[in-house]
């Protein structure tokens, strides 16, 4: 009997897949050939060790034809030049990993390029400035920048990657002084789409200084980050836990600390809630740059509210960033981010309740049906005072477009850790109904306040895959274009993961 013309089509679909698998091969070979020892083969212990150390478990079943592991930027350039000749062959970088989306920092079939050879940081007393690697996490960097009394804005849980957060915006307890994470990056050493190095900075390139601050992968391979350092002695700050009847006294103060931190640029604090086997739980995350918290501080109302635990202390930076990080180091769940920015609404202060109540409605027909420990959510409220914009503007600006004219604003992000893969779908279902329901409950409450159309652009770092966060950076034309310019034959644009233009 001859072939039905679906059974043809998919022999030459098959037939496709196999090519592209053994072309994703030949070109490990290759790269293999060029720089020797740098490549590691599926089964290998070092192959399976990256595969998964994906902070996610969903993105360890995604296996990668090999992995790289270049140790200086000619590697990488190496590498990059040999998969130009391959076009049907997808690759992408992974720095820490801790990006949970799915074909990001991770690639079915196609070539890794892990950083995990470059990491940790140097620092040079004359001009300021640290050179930090994209590899390992912030406890690596922080640590060895603490020898010199110096550190830089980074992650606010040592076990977070270094390379994704910096390139993709990044909050640090230290941004309503300094900014943005990215803001204080000065240089990026980086592996242009057609395989040159090329030192980027606002001499060289000031538009694409500006755009490597928050465009994520797209511009380039990132090899080292030349960064502005800021001296800091002994912080203040760790994890407090609560009862749950304590959440509308904390929503209070929440809602008087997000202006108030303009007063006082040293206090931060990440203010979680989650939920799961049947309790709602607060956890906030303080930190003030200094070994005490004055009393008339923004964090003192905080601080008046009795806690069920206390992780709060006077210690180093790295000692802080190390324990907010053994918190928040759950490796045994898939996990999903999802992001939404919302306006500091003054005259409702009732909305942080509502939003929790609203994530609780949407969360709750799964939430009660999963067997207990296997499921959680959590919804994050992070203040982003208009003074983080206005210390983005002194640096120079950066691709999400912030500045001191804005208002102030909070960051959501919503979280969900869970075990089994029948239930993605579910879960990503959930937090986008929640952004859908923000996306028509903003301007209801905006609609009594002075304050009408807000600049409400999305922090990468914490969205979901198909959230078009770039499209909403006010500057997304005129950074598409330069996308364009840098990458005529479009293979960052097409073949790399990430967000895009
Ligand atoms: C526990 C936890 C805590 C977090 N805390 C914070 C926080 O305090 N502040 C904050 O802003 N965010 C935070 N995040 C979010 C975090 O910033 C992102 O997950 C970020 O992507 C992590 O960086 P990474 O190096 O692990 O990225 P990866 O997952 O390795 O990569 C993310 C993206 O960046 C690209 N990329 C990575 N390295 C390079 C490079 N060298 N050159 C070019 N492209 C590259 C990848 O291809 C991918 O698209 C946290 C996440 C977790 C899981
Ligand atoms: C490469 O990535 C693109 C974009 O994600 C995708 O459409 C394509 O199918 C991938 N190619 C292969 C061979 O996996
Ligand atoms: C950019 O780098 C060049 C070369 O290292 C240096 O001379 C110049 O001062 C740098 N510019 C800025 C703004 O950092
Ligand atoms: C959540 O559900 C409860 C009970 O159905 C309802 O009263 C409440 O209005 C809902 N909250 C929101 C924000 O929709
Ligand atoms: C807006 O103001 C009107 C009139 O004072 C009031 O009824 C309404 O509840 C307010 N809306 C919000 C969201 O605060
Ligand atoms: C993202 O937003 C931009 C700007 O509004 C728009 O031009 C673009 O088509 C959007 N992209 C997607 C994938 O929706
Ligand atoms: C690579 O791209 C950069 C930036 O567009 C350009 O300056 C450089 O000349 C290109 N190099 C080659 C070898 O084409």
């Amino acid at each position: 009997m001859a072939p039905s013309f679906a059974q043809l089509l998919l022999l030459s679909v098959g037939a496709l897949a196999t090519q592209s698998h053994c072309l994703a091969a030949s070109a490990c070979r290759d790269i293999s050939l060029a720089i020797p020892g740098r490549v590691e083969m599926p089964i290998s212990i070092r192959y399976l060790a990256e595969v998964n150390s994906y902070w996610s478990l969903a993105l360890r079943e995604i296996k990668p034809a090999c992995v790289v592991f270049p140790n200086s930027a000619e590697d990488v350039a190496t590498a990059v030049t040999i998969l130009s000749t391959y076009p049907s062959v997808n690759f992408t970088v992974k720095s820490g990993g801790h990006d949970p989306n799915s074909g990001h920092a991770s690639v079915n079939r196609g070539v890794l390029i892990s950083m995990a050879e470059l990491t940790g940081a140097t620092y040079d007393s004359e001009t300021g400035l640290a050179k930090v690697l994209p590899g390992g996490e912030w406890n690596d960097v922080i640590s060895d920048l603490s020898e010199y009394g110096v550190t830089v804005a980074g992650g606010r849980l040592g076990i977070v990657g270094v390379g994704g957060l910096l390139l993709q915006g990044g909050i640090s307890f230290l941004s309503a002084q300094y900014g943005l994470a990215a803001d204080s990056v000065v240089g990026w050493n980086t592996v242009l789409p057609n395989g040159t190095i090329a030192y980027i900075n606002a001499t060289t390139r000031p538009d694409l200084a500006v755009a490597m601050r928050g465009s994520g992968s797209q511009f380039g391979i990132v090899t080292e980050f030349t960064i502005q350092a800021h001296p800091i002695g002994q912080v203040w700050g760790g994890a407090r836990i609560y009862g749950a009847d304590q959440f509308d006294a904390l929503y209070q103060a929440l809602h008087n600390f997000v202006p108030g931190n303009a007063d006082d640029p040293k206090a931060a604090i990440i203010f979680a809630r989650s939920e799961g086997s049947g309790a709602i739980t607060p956890l906030i995350f303080y930190f003030y740059d200094g070994a005490e918290v004055p009393a008339d501080s923004p964090l003192a109302e905080f601080l008046a509210i009795k806690p069920l635990v206390d992780l709060t202390s006077t210690q180093s930076y790295p000692a802080l960033l190390r324990a907010n990080g053994e918190l928040g180091s759950a490796t045994s769940s898939r996990m999903s981010f999802r992001t939404y920015t919302i306006p500091y609404v003054k005259g409702h202060p009732e909305m942080y309740t509502e939003i929790a109540d609203m994530w609780s409605n949407i969360t709750a027909p799964h939430l009660s049906t999963s067997l207990p420990g296997l499921s959680q959510c959590s919804i994050d409220f992070q203040p982003l005072p208009a003074i983080i914009g206005a210390e983005s503007q002194r640096r120079g600006g950066n691709a999400m477009g912030i500045s001191g004219d804005d208002i102030d604003r909070l960051i959501l992000e919503l979280q969900c850790g869970w075990a089994g893969q029948q239930d993605d779908e579910v879960i990503y279902s959930m937090s986008r109904a929640m952004t859908d329901w923000l996306e028509a409950r903003v301007p209801v409450w905006l609609a009594n306040e002075s304050q009408s159309n807000p600049y409400l652009p999305l922090l990468m770092n914490d969205a979901m895959g198909d959230q078009n966060v770039t499209g909403r950076y006010r500057d997304y034309a005129i950074f598409k274009a330069l996308q364009s310019e840098m990458d005529p034959d479009g293979v960052f644009r097409n073949r790399v993961g990430g967000y895009k233009y």
